[in-house]
């Protein structure tokens, strides 16, 4: 079939909630896709912050196949080895002591909302329910992440919300004390706050958050959906801190590929769950946890992967604040690891267009802030080839 052959029937057949490049990615292999007509891409990227090993790996491709000939999914009213096998290995590599999975992001936060209430309600024997986030969060699509995430344009036409979210500024420690009342259960906060245009709080800001919880009894609950699986430089990008959380979000790179979520618990909190108060069919199913066990541990036995993120990322940000000093219009550069914005004062779309023709996928999040998060095995010679084609872009404009 040809290309704009494919584009028109998506245009008929899929639901119209993307505004869509109109290229057909066919093949990915490492750092680069590849369209129908044979273009090669390198992919800045990475499925939103999901392909952090790359494309197809070939540990989680043959995981895959092995798992696939084998077992792909059952019931949660049984037991199966890859799902118990991956919630032991998050246990060891984490804070959490349990896992709940299940299949995205928005997802794994509904799963916390309910966690959250459920605790205070059935462990602290408390009525509380309502959750604090932070303005400009992201957290999902479904009702519940929804009301959850504190953008307004998220909202507009799906009113009612789900009551019991209360918004504060991001990277306000204090905003949060001042919203807290004998009705809330928890805050919910990304370390990073990914599509809210790559800002990242202030050190020290995830330990005052710590603290608040801990002094009402609250939940701390972090959305590490895009911040973690490596995303940061480390495994999660609470570890860049001294604290832990109650609850962590997970989804995106965990399954490299594979759609999987998880919710990550400390026992005392993972309690509050009870056969019947939450489940999803397809959540843990064995095909998911093999590709997510295969990619767990290649980042961790690989450790050059999460280990090098640091020196790429301190690479990547140069590269781009030369091009700050360079042109007036770039008004900042920041991010974390290998979650990277860059603020422009104009919209940004066209040149995520430009990029897509000189061969860069590049993400452009809040209109005007390019958003790089490539897989964590990119090269500094492939990040060069990112700034050199920016620049003679941005000469052009
Ligand atoms: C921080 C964060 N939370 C939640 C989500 C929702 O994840 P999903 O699209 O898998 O439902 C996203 C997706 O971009 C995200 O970045």
């Amino acid at each position: 079939m040809i290309t704009s052959d494919i584009i028109t029937d998506s245009q008929k057949y899929l639901m119209n909630t993307y505004s869509r490049q109109p290229i057909v990615l066919v093949k990915g292999r490492g750092t680069k896709v590849y369209d129908s007509d044979g273009r090669e891409y390198l992919d800045f990227v990475a499925g939103v912050a999901t392909m952090n090993l790359g494309h197809c790996h070939p540990r989680v491709v043959v995981a895959l196949q092995k798992q696939a000939q084998r077992l792909m999914h059952v019931s949660n009213h049984y037991h199966n080895e890859p799902q118990i096998n991956l919630a032991k290995m998050l246990a060891r590599h984490s804070f959490a002591d349990k896992s709940f999975f299940c299949n995205s992001g928005t997802e794994a936060i509904e799963a916390a909302i309910k966690l959250a209430r459920r605790y205070s309600r059935e462990v602290l024997r408390q009525d509380r329910y309502e959750i604090i986030t932070m303005r400009g969060s992201f957290h999902g699509r479904t009702m519940g992440a929804l009301a959850a995430t504190a953008q307004e344009k998220f909202h507009t036409s799906f009113e009612p919300l789900v009551p019991g979210f209360t918004y504060v500024p991001f990277n306000d420690s204090s905003a949060v004390e001042r919203a807290i009342t004998d009705r809330t259960c928890a805050v919910l906060v990304e370390p990073v706050q990914g599509e809210g245009g790559v800002i990242v709080p202030s050190d020290g800001y995830l330990k005052a958050l710590r603290e608040i919880c801990d002094r009402s009894n609250i939940l701390l609950i972090l959305d590490e959906i895009q911040s973690g699986m490596g995303r940061t430089g480390k495994l999660f990008a609470y570890e860049h801190t001294e604290i832990t959380p109650d609850v962590t979000a997970l989804a995106k790179g965990l399954g490299a590929g594979m759609a999987i979520g998880a919710l990550l618990a400390t026992d005392k909190a993972a309690q509050a769950f009870t056969p019947g108060s939450h489940g999803s069919t397809f959540g843990g199913n064995p095909l998911a946890c093999a590709a997510a066990i295969a990619s767990l541990e290649t980042l961790l036995e690989d450790n050059i992967i999460i280990q090098a993120v640091e020196d790429l990322s301190r690479h990547f940000l140069r590269g781009l604040d030369d091009l700050r000093k360079k042109y007036g219009f770039v008004k900042d550069v920041r991010g974390k690891g290998l979650l990277i914005g860059m603020e422009l004062d104009f919209e940004g779309k066209d040149i995520v267009t430009a990029c897509i023709k000189e061969g860069f996928l590049i993400n452009c999040t809040v209109g005007n802030v390019l958003r790089f998060m490539p897989p964590l095995i990119i090269t500094e010679e492939e990040i060069d080839q990112l700034i050199s084609a920016l620049d003679g872009i941005f000469a052009k404009r």
